[in-house]
């Protein structure tokens, strides 16, 4: 299965988020310690940047700031309101420093479900 390079772990600040746009996708990427998830960047109940937002290293979640729901770094599942609906979670791999994630994961979190 092929991969897509998300970014260098070296970009990312600990315990915080970044936005990175691959293959026009907006991504989440969360480093806590030495671990590193990657969500959908825009928030499933009105369409913000959860990157903006902060990360609470105990339950790992990412809150976003514009209405306070705040999602599973793991399942993407929203841990309170007012969103309701997930954000897609992406298989993460860390090779030789760099951030990669797999196309079949990418493909499963657009909505948009026909490949060509
Ligand atoms: S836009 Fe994220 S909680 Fe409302």
């Amino acid at each position: 299965m092929s991969v897509l390079r998300v970014c260098e772990l070296a970009d990312l600040a600990p315990d915080s988020a970044k936005l990175v746009v691959v293959n026009g996708l907006k991504l989440s990427v969360v480093r806590i310690e030495e671990d590193v998830f990657v969500i959908g960047d825009t928030c499933s109940h009105a369409n913000f940047s959860l990157s903006e937002g902060e990360v609470d290293v105990q339950d790992k979640t990412l809150e976003c700031t514009k209405h306070g729901a705040a999602f599973s770094l793991e399942n993407g599942e929203p841990q309170c309101l007012p969103a309701t609906k997930p954000v897609p979670v992406y298989d993460v791999e860390v090779r030789e420093g760099t951030i990669y994630i797999s196309q079949a994961e990418l493909a499963s979190g657009q909505t948009s479900g026909d490949s060509a």
